[in-house]
């Protein structure tokens, strides 16, 4: 099978070239004739257990880990996959050792200075780079670099990577209640106004598609609170395969899993589209001059939590930091 894979190309770096051999082409354009999913997260599980599996230290398994990322972000490109998200860092693993946190820290460190390296790539390429998660978790250097990528990425449209980084869903829901409850309290909102659409808005997601396939790696049958409110018409595929070693023969079939469930997901889709419909036809008895209203409301208040959320992230650019 190793020689099946396809070529080494540059480790380390978020930008690669395609490495893919004729019948890998050739398997692309077999799944080209079915629906492609325009979204994918990952899980990216199993890299400690690769570790002692392989003798060697935690912290070269969570690098390989971002190597695997980095390959696997190419491969997706390959397929035609638009949107890919990643849980990189979830709230529960600040319970991990401080030594292992550190290591994780790091990691994202060195790896979102190594973005700004290739600048060029990512515009080359229209990559636009989201965090998702609470970044107020995170030490104010990294809060920085972050903050700095996603602003320089933030007009990009051909491609969007979104990393869950400090993420958990129960946190995100959490953050999203908060923020249209206090704008009730502001008076921005009308109780009445509040609906999954405002919920919706308030999310560290606000910008991101649903996914329409969810990869898990390592054997893990779990969902680990990521994305519990975009993942409900989701198609989950659960791989043993620990994720420094997920290759893409893994994602072809993850693909064409995908594509068997297909049918079944989209009538999963219209229906909530159908009773979303029939909702809209009930509130649209009250009066349209009440309606007008409440869009008008809605839609301010939106767009002040998202000005907001971008002010923010600026400040968070000029912030000093000693690292
Ligand atoms: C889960 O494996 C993996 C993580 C907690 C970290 C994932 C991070 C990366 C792959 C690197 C990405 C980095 C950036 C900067 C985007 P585990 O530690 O739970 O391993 P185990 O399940 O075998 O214990
Ligand atoms: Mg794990």
């Amino acid at each position: 099978m190793t020689s099946e894979q396809p070529r080494p190309s540059a480790p380390s770096a978020w930008v690669r070239e395609s490495n893919l051999l004729w019948y890998h082409r050739w398997i692309i354009k077999v799944l080209r004739a079915g629906p492609i999913p325009q979204h994918v997260a990952f899980i990216m599980d199993g890299n400690r257990r690769f570790a002692r599996k392989e003798n060697i230290d935690k912290a070269e398994g969570h690098a390989k880990g971002f190597d695997k990322l980095s390959e696997t972000l190419q491969w997706c490109h390959d397929i035609g996959i638009r949107e890919v998200t990643v849980y990189a860092f979830s709230i529960e693993n600040f319970k991990r050792s401080q030594k292992e946190v550190d290591t994780l820290m790091s990691l994202a460190r060195d790896k979102f200075r190594r973005l700004h390296e290739e600048r060029d790539k990512l515009h080359e390429r229209g990559i636009c780079i989201r965090i998702i998660g609470n970044m107020s978790l995170l030490p104010v250097d990294i809060q920085k670099i972050m903050a700095e990528a996603v602003l320089l990425t933030k007009d990009n449209k051909k491609s969007f990577l979104n990393v869950a980084f400090s993420y958990t869903s129960r946190d995100e829901i959490t953050h999203s209640i908060r923020t249209v409850a206090e704008g009730v309290l502001e008076g921005k909102l009308h109780e009445d106004d509040i609906d999954e659409e405002v919920l919706n808005g308030c999310m560290y997601t606000r910008d991101c598609s649903e996914p329409d396939l969810l990869v898990r790696t390592s054997g893990e049958v779990r969902l680990s609170d990521f994305l519990l409110w975009q993942s409900s018409s989701t198609v989950i595929y659960f791989t043993k395969t620990l994720w420094p070693e997920f290759n893409i023969w893994q994602l072809f079939s993850a693909v064409f899993y995908y594509q068997r469930c297909h049918w079944q997901v989209s009538s999963i889709r219209n229906a909530l589209e159908e009773v979303s419909e029939e909702f809209e036809d009930v509130t649209a008895a009250k009066s349209s001059s009440q309606r007008n209203k409440k869009d008008e409301r809605v839609r301010k208040f939106l767009n002040d939590v998202e000005r907001k959320d971008r002010e923010n992230l600026i400040k968070l650019t000029s912030a000093i930091t000693l690292k």
